[in-house]
Formats: C-alpha cells, sequence, structure tokens
C-alpha cells in the first residue's frame, strides 16, 4: 500500500475545492417501482418522493429513497425509445449519475469543462412555488455522469415535480440505521485506471488517498489493481479499479464485459452499528457474500488483541480489518439485480481509514466462487 499526498493538485476552482458531499446517486433501471421497493425492503431505506405522469414527468417514474444522509434516486423510462431505456438495455440496472452537493453548480461546471470534462448539462436553475435548486452535469466514466447540484434554496419534496403522495408501501422493521456513503468503487477495462485517475486530479482537484497493485490485491486465480482518489476533504472517496494480467478472467473484467464499459462496481454505505445493521439486513432477506472457509480462524488469530464480540461478528459473516490508526468491519452483498454488476457494501469505521485491505483477498474469493457459478472464470 503507498500513501500519497499529491502537493501538485490545486483545489481551488475547481470542483473539488466546491463540493459539499454527496447529493444522490440515481439509478436507471427497468422497474423504477420494482426496484425502489427492493432496495427500501433490503436496505431500510425511507421512499420519500415520487415523480412521474400523476407530478406531470410524462417520459418517466422516479423515487427517492433515503437513510440519513444516504439519498438514492431510481429512476425508469416509460418510453420503449428513451435514454433511459437504452441505458437500461445497454447497462442493465446501473447507477447513471454520481450528483455531486456543490456550493456553485454553474462555477463547478465551467471549471470543470474549462479542465476537459465533456459537458452534459449545461448549468440551470429548476424553480416551483418551494424554491430554486440550481444544476448542471458533466460526464465522466463510460455512460456515467457527475450532476452538480444546490438544493438550499429549495424547500419542497425533493425536486419540483416531486410527490409524497401514493408513495409504494414496504416493510418498516427492523430498522437498519444506513447513515451516509461511504465510498463508491468504479471498475474499469486494463489500461483506462490511469487515465482516469488522471482525469480526477486534473478535471476535478482530487487527490490520491492510496494506492493497491496486482502484489497486494490477488487471488490464485486472478488480480486487480485500484487507485483510490477523493476530494481533499475526503467527502467523495472513489476507488477505481482495472484488472491485472491473472491466471483466468479478473472479476473486474466480468463486470466491464457485463456493464458494457466502466461503471460503478460497488456502493460502501457508513453505519454506526454493523451488527445490528446486518442482522436487521439478514432478517429482511439481504444476502451476503460468504467468507471463505477460514477466513475467521485467520482473523481470530491475526486480530486476537481487538476486543471485539468475535462469536456474533462470524455468526453474521462481517469482515474485520485492522489498521494502525483503529479497525473497521464491513460486509458485502450479492448483486442488486440479474446481472453481475452493481452491488454494495456496508462498513463501520473505528478509526480505519482504509477499505479492508486486509479482506481484498476473502472478498475476491468469495466473488471468484460466485463468477464460477456464472461460468465467467475462465
Ligand atoms: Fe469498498
Amino acid at each position: 500500500m503507498t500513501s500519497t499526498t499529491d502537493t501538485t493538485t490545486e483545489t481551488k476552482g475547481r470542483p473539488a475545492g466546491l463540493i459539499t458531499g454527496w447529493d444522490a446517486l440515481e439509478f436507471w433501471v427497468g422497474n423504477a417501482r420494482a426496484t425502489a421497493g427492493h432496495l427500501a425492503s433490503m436496505l431500510g431505506l425511507e421512499i420519500t418522493a415520487y415523480a412521474g405522469p400523476e407530478t406531470g414527468v410524462t417520459d418517466r417514474a422516479s423515487y427517492v429513497l433515503e437513510s440519513g444522509d444516504l439519498r438514492f434516486v431510481v429512476t425508469a423510462g416509460l418510453d420503449p425509445d428513451s435514454e433511459i431505456t437504452a441505458h437500461v438495455r445497454r447497462h442493465g440496472d446501473g447507477v447513471r449519475d454520481l450528483s455531486l452537493a456543490v456550493t456553485d453548480p454553474a462555477s463547478a461546471f465551467e471549471a470543470a469543462v474549462a479542465r476537459g470534462a465533456v459537458p452534459h448539462l449545461e448549468p440551470h436553475e429548476v424553480t416551483d412555488e418551494h424554491g430554486v435548486i440550481r444544476r448542471s452535469a458533466i460526464r465522466t466514466f463510460g455512460d456515467t455522469i457527475h450532476g452538480f447540484v444546490d438544493r438550499t434554496g429549495y424547500h419542497g419534496d425533493h425536486a419540483p415535480g416531486f410527490t409524497t403522495e401514493g408513495l409504494p408501501t414496504y416493510p418498516r422493521q427492523p430498522a437498519v440505521n444506513l447513515r451516509r456513503i461511504d465510498h463508491l468503487t468504479a471498475n474499469f477495462s486494463a489500461g483506462e485506471m490511469q487515465p482516469w485517475v488522471e482525469w480526477y486530479q486534473q478535471v476535478m482537484g482530487f487527490e490520491i488517498l492510496l494506492s493497491f497493485d496486482e502484489s497486494q490485491i490477488s487471488t490464485e486465480f486472478s488480480a486487480l489493481r485500484s487507485v483510490v482518489v477523493a476530494d481533499p476533504d475526503r467527502r467523495i472517496v472513489i476507488p477505481i479499479n482495472e484488472p491485472a494480467p491473472g491466471r483466468r478472467r479478473s472479476q473486474i473484467q466480468e463486470y466491464v464485459d457485463t456493464y458494457r464499459g466502466p461503471g460503478v462496481q460497488h456502493i460502501a454505505m457508513r453505519t454506526d452499528e454493523i451488527l445490528s445493521t446486518v442482522a436487521a439486513m439478514r432478517d429482511r432477506g439481504v444476502r451476503f457474500l460468504d467468507a471463505p472457509g477460514t477466513y475467521y480462524e485467520d482473523v481470530r488469530q491475526r486480530l486476537a488483541l481487538l476486543p471485539l464480540p468475535w462469536d456474533r461478528i462470524e455468526q453474521l459473516g462481517v469482515l474485520v480489518d485492522d489498521e494502525p490508526d483503529g479497525h473497521l468491519l464491513q460486509i458485502f452483498t450479492e448483486n442488486l439485480g440479474d446481472r453481475p454488476t452493481v452491488f454494495f457494501e456496508v462498513i463501520e469505521r473505528a478509526g480505519a481509514r482504509g477499505f479492508g485491505e486486509g479482506n481484498f483477498k476473502a472478498l475476491f474469493v468469495a466473488i471468484e466462487r460466485e463468477q464460477a457459478k456464472r461460468g465467467n472464470l475462465y
């Protein structure tokens, strides 16, 4: 592992200097009502707003889901010729918009475009009787975009065109308590990682937090490289992965082949209490990737000094990693949809700022076991 402070990155006048946090992640899916219900049920999110034909939005249906500071928007196209429907046909259900809350969407847009970003949505305002939302967007990797949003001047339900009427019903208990997005990992083809790391540095003003190479992330069959980029305040943290040569087809390559290009692989959500969170999610029927057979034997020996409820941790299948600054606990769900692309991580940090490096091998062995079932580990 190498830790870098990039002193050459100047954030002043770049989007990074204007970011206040995540605004939302927008999924484009085949059936928004079904996916919103599935996410609310599995992750304990609250469905807080809806937009569609009933609210004057004729080409799509969108549901907003929230828990703490975490906000997802799930959208489906209503027209066979819409760009949403085309996106779903190509990628399956996936994450379309990595939307960033900024103090000034016009300045963020202009700064990014001046440094080479491809414009997607010119700066504009959306208004109704509840106030104003200022927005713009640029393209990032693949068919993914970064929205820039300022909703501090808006006091209605999410955005103009949204309502709290007629929301789908879903189970409320047991409570899950996810708090916020911790990080979001994107997968790329071999050779694409470095150019996109540079894009996040030069266009966005992000820094390199950490990098890992194939000597650190490999299994018997495959390997990958990863560089973690983040804004200087570490509000937006994005590990960027690419496959490295291995004996068999990398899980990263399986993702890129299946998603038809680079895209979001997993969304890590922070909780303050992972054991009750995972217990609640298991009660709600969520399935997680199983740790390899000897994992707990190894980790209980390796981290024997950590005073943790090891029996409970093992029973729930939660992974543990230790770092000089503290430890973290994490677990990974199975894929969200039919294609082996997007999945979720739940993470609790007790001082540790890394990504569970000690668990990478366990995670990748578990993913390869699923990959083999799909006939894609060759
Ligand atoms: Fe992660």
